[in-house]
């Protein structure tokens, strides 16, 4: 049986090169040596003619057998020569994805800004509008027609900065409300929805809880029958919209010159729902604004007949609100630029 010994070793040659072939067209090469027209296993197919007829099927079946095992060889290699191709060319062409990209420096809304927006949306939702004034104001708009006339002992809860006799940094918005309490008055309107934000300055020391300058939002309904219960109810859905939907509030009297009467709303702990905890300081309620209906005197001022309308005002600080909103615990984050505070505040980061 030469011829099968001839056979096996030109198998086992044949396996031992594929094996180590390194690239496609050695492979390609190896293919057609192999398993084409001429080459080793070719010339033994002619020596068949030598065999007995009885060897030669077996023969046959033994070339076929090696052919087949063959083309499955040189496939597998192509496969994996292939694969191995594709990972050294990922290898050099390699782009790191996880190297962080250039970053853009997207800015954020100061809180203070955030909520007076919210503030803004809420009130603007409620058919009102937004009237802003100036900061430097007469001594007119900010005491006088708000019931505090010069010399009356209720300013030294507002003392401010005056720039002459008659101008000084406004201290509180109420001073907006006063100058569009005449101009509807001017234009001739008996329904007045006004909100009043901007800043307000005050001779204070400043401390964890006060500043020289800081925000207010104040509001004004003027009309035909406005009553302490629209106020509530104004307050009660502005408590409940800025703080949770489970808020309640409750009215302390108070005393404001320009409201008649006054009242300080509290508004139910949001921290603890009324329990009592440190930020309640254990009564459950968190004092949020002063409110009142409208003195008659501040409207017959304006030129309204306090016979014919009424009206409610209140007054919220924006720092405040934030505060409590956000569980800041010093008023003078809002003012010292820090970035690693204002940054808190970004949606993006
Ligand atoms: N103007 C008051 C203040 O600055 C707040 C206030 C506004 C109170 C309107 C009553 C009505 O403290």
């Amino acid at each position: 049986m030469k011829t099968m010994e001839n056979l096996s070793t030109i198998r086992k040659e044949a396996v031992e090169k594929i094996k180590a072939c390194k690239d496609n067209g050695a492979l390609n090469q190896l293919r057609i040596l192999y398993l084409g027209k001429k080459g080793p296993i070719q010339e033994v197919m002619k020596t068949m003619k030598d065999l007995s007829k009885e060897e030669r099927p077996a023969f046959g079946a033994k070339i076929n057998e090696i052919k087949q095992e063959l083309s499955a060889l040189i496939e597998d290699r192509r496969t994996l020569l292939a694969e191995k191709e594709m990972a050294e060319q990922m290898e050099q062409e390699k782009l790191d994805i996880t190297l962080s990209g250039f970053v853009p420096n997207v800015g954020n809304l100061h809180p203070l800004t955030i909520v007076q927006q919210e503030l803004e949306d809420l009130f603007v939702g409620l058919g009102y509008s937004v009237a802003e004034g100036p900061e430097v104001e007469c001594d007119l708009y900010n005491f006088e027609r708000a019931n505090i006339p010069k010399d009356h002992p209720a300013r030294d809860m507002q003392d401010t900065f005056f720039i002459n006799v008659e101008e000084l940094l406004r201290t509180h918005t109420t001073a907006v409300q006063m100058r569009q309490l005449e101009k509807y008055h001017e234009e001739g309107k008996e329904l007045i929805k006004v909100i009043c934000p901007g800043k307000v300055y005050r001779r204070d020391d400043d401390d964890a809880t006060h500043s020289h300058q800081f925000m207010q939002c104040e509001g004004l309904v003027i009309g035909k029958d406005i009553q302490l219960s629209d106020l509530k109810g104004t307050l009660d859905f502005m408590a409940k919209k800025m703080f949770g939907e489970s808020r309640v509030i409750r009215f302390r009297p108070s005393y404001f010159q320009f409201t008649e009467p006054s009242v300080e709303v509290d508004v139910s702990c949001h921290i603890c729902g009324g329990k009592g905890c440190s930020v309640c300081k254990g009564t459950g309620w968190i004092e949020i604004l002063g409110a009142g209906m409208v003195h008659p005197n501040v409207l017959e001022m304006a030129g309204y007949d306090p016979n014919v309308v009424s009206g409610f005002a209140f007054g919220v600080g924006i720092e405040r609100v934030a505060m409590l909103k956000y569980g800041i615990d010093d008023i003078r984050n809002f003012y010292t630029n820090d970035l690693r505070f204002l940054k808190m505040f970004n949606r993006f980061e």
